[in-house]
């Protein structure tokens, strides 16, 4: 085993997230890659990068990288992927992990054959109450599960001006509204439930037509929304919605799983708490008490996330600190 050694391709929100992830575990962020050459040059001086690199060949051939985040726009994913695979680097690349399943079978058949690590970033799953909740269904506390639920609904393209690259096919891939966070809530419902979607039937609609960079009106070719029914490969039945247009719901990504004695329910803008649903009572569980099941504790560490507290406490220290500090610095560390 060897210290991660990253780097980051792709500087944009998602970017950021990784980079910060990197050195809050004690990592090493070799360098940030992006197209936009001044993104690079910035991401690189704020979060303290070794050094800036031109192209993705010169990340390849650094001998320094042992891992490769992709976090570019999906259609450069599976090139991507697979030349850092190719070049022996470790990959995390983030979802949707291909715009195909043949492109996504390619990257996972690669990733097996070269023995690296390869991950894609699913991270709900790391909530502490997806956790909690789990184990309950693993310690068969629901009883047999009957009906599996819920939606991820956003709205930030609900307008007519509202744009993005996700929009366009050719850059997002065939499928937007599922391709972008329908992926997350069925790998949340298979993560909790132990169960994999073998069939569906889904209906999906385009709501809007939205303004180009001219400010004209044109059709837009990917879908806001879908809606589908399914069924596991043992016969739980289930449905969601999942939509880029609710008005309202900024990011609300909300499972349900319904046991034969009791039922659970996760909100994804109450992250700290549990819903759990019985004939006699409701209750709510909330992280960090005695009542969370101790497997909810296991990927969230109190130090960097304490319960109750909004957001991620992040303290960034700089790496190189002056040799000779002046005196009256010296000084005013001590008081
Ligand atoms: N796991 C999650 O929860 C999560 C959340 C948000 C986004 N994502 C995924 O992350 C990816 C990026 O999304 P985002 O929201 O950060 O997008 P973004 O538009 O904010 O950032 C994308 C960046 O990639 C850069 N880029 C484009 N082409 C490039 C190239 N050829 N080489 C290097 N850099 C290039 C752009 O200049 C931009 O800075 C998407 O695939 C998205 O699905 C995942």
């Amino acid at each position: 085993m060897e210290p991660v050694r990253s780097a980051i391709i792709g500087g944009g929100f998602i970017g950021h997230v990784h980079a910060r992830a990197v050195l809050a575990n004690a990592g090493r962020l070799v360098t940030v890659y992006d197209a936009k050459p001044e993104v690079s040059q910035a991401l690189v001086s704020t979060l303290r990068a070794d050094r800036v690199v031109a192209s993705y060949e010169s990340v390849l051939a650094d001998a320094d990288v042992n891992l490769v985040h992709v976090c570019t726009p999906n259609h450069l994913h599976f090139p991507m992927a697979m030349a850092a695979i190719d070049a022996g680097k470790h990959v995390i690349c983030e979802k949707p992990l291909a715009v195909t399943s043949d492109e996504a079978r390619a990257l996972r058949d690669a990733a097996d054959a070269a023995g690296v690590v390869a991950a894609v970033p699913f991270v709900y799953r790391f909530y502490a109450s997806i956790r909690d909740a789990r184990a309950r269904v693993t310690g068969n506390e629901l009883g047999d599960l009957r009906l599996l639920h819920g939606h991820y609904l956003q709205d930030w393209l609900l307008g007519e001006s509202d744009n993005n690259w996700r929009v366009e096919p050719q850059l997002g891939g065939a499928s937007r509204a599922f391709g972008d966070i329908g992926v997350h809530w069925c790998d949340l419902l298979e993560f909790v439930s132990g169960q994999r979607i073998a069939r569906l039937n889904a209906r999906a609609a385009t709501t809007q037509r939205r303004k180009n960079a001219a400010g004209e009106l044109v059709d837009v070719a990917t879908e806001d929304l879908v809606s589908f029914i399914f069924e596991t490969e043992s016969g739980v039945v289930g449905n969601a919605v999942v939509s880029q247009v609710s008005a309202g719901r900024p990011n609300e990504v909300v499972l349900n799983i319904d046991g034969a004695r009791s039922a659970i329910s996760f909100n994804q803008m109450m992250p700290d708490s549990l819903w759990i649903g019985a004939r006699a009572q409701n209750s709510i569980v909330w992280r960090g008490t005695s009542a969370a099941s101790t497997a909810a504790g296991v990927r969230q560490h109190p130090q960097r996330t304490p319960p109750g507290l909004p957001g991620r406490l992040q303290l960034l220290l700089p790496r190189r600190l002056p040799r000779h500090p002046r005196r009256e610095c010296r000084r005013s560390a001590h008081l």
